[in-house]
């Protein structure tokens, strides 16, 4: 099956019966990405958007320099160790 094009309110259980570890991470562990559909994101099947397209860089310079990759603290955007809740 070749997917290209969806609209950005496709639902993610859609695209969760494919990819099913990313689902199930924004389901079971609830930050405020769990509230983006997955096409917000990924605008186009396999696009990875860089963090810093929605956020910039919001912590000190000093910091982003030190560390480049956002996701040596944040981990994973599909399960942010952060503001964790419940
Ligand atoms: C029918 C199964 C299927 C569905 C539904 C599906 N995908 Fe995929 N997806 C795949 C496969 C297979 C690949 C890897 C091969 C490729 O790139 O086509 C992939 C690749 C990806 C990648 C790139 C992964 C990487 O390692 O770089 C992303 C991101 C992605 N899909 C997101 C989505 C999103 C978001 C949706 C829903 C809008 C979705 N997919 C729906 C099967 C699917
Ligand atoms: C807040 C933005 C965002 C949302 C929402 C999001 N993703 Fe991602 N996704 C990313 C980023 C950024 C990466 C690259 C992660 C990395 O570099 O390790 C990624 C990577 C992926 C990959 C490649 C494999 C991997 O884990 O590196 C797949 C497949 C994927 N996402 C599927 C999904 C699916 C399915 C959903 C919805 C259930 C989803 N994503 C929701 C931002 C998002
Ligand atoms: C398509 C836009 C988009 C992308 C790409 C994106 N985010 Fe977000 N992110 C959001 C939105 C929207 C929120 C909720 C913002 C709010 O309510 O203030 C959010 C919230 C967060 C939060 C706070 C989580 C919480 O539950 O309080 C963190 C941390 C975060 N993002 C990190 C990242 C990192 C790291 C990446 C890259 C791997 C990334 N984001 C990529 C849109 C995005
Ligand atoms: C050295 C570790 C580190 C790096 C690197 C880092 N962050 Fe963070 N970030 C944190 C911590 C810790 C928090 C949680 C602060 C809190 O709970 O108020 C945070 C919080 C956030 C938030 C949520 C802010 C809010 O108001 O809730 C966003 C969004 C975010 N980071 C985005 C990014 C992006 C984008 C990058 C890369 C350009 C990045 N971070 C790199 C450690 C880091």
């Amino acid at each position: 099956m070749k997917i290209k094009k969806y609209p950005e309110n496709t639902p993610s259980n859609i695209c969760g019966s494919c990819h099913k570890s990313e689902y199930k991470k924004l389901q079971t562990n609830h930050t405020k990405h769990s509230e983006l559909h997955c096409a917000t994101c990924h605008v186009v099947h396999g696009f990875i958007p860089k963090c810093q397209s929605c956020h910039g860089l919001p912590h000190s310079a000093g910091l982003h320099k030190k560390f480049p990759n956002c996701l040596a603290c944040h981990k994973d955007p599909h399960n942010l160790p952060m503001n964790r809740k419940k």
